[in-house]
């Protein structure tokens, strides 16, 4: 599975719920996650992300992100259609310590 990390918090471009064939994201306050259970691997949003926030699962140290997006895919609602990002998107991207304002 793919998996969405740190730097989308703030930044949410959501560019790669455009692209996802199974419409795997859920959408947080701040953040969107992929639900692992129906991502099939494609790899197709990786690139897509601005923010360089997904990877795949089989990148080194991604258990907790992996546990992260697991948990709020079956909390957050699922997202259909991108919107425009927060105005300070590019301004937050690659901004330090984005966990501390995580959103839930
Ligand atoms: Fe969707 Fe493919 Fe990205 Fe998985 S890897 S979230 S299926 S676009
Ligand atoms: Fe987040 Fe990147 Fe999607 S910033 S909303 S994972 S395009």
């Amino acid at each position: 599975t793919y998996v969405v990390t740190e730097n989308c918090i703030a930044c949410k471009y959501m560019d790669c719920v455009e692209v996802c064939p199974v419409e795997c994201f859920y959408e947080g306050e701040n953040m969107l996650v992929i639900h692992p259970d129906q991502c099939i691997d494609c790899g197709i949003c990786e690139p897509e992300c601005p923010a360089a926030a997904i990877h795949s699962d089989t990148e080194a140290g991604l258990h907790a992100w992996l546990d992260l997006n697991r948990h709020y895919a079956q909390i957050w609602p699922r997202i259909h259609e991108k919107r425009p990002p927060p105005a300070d998107a590019d301004i937050m991207n690659g901004a330090a310590a984005k966990m501390a304002i995580f959103s839930e």
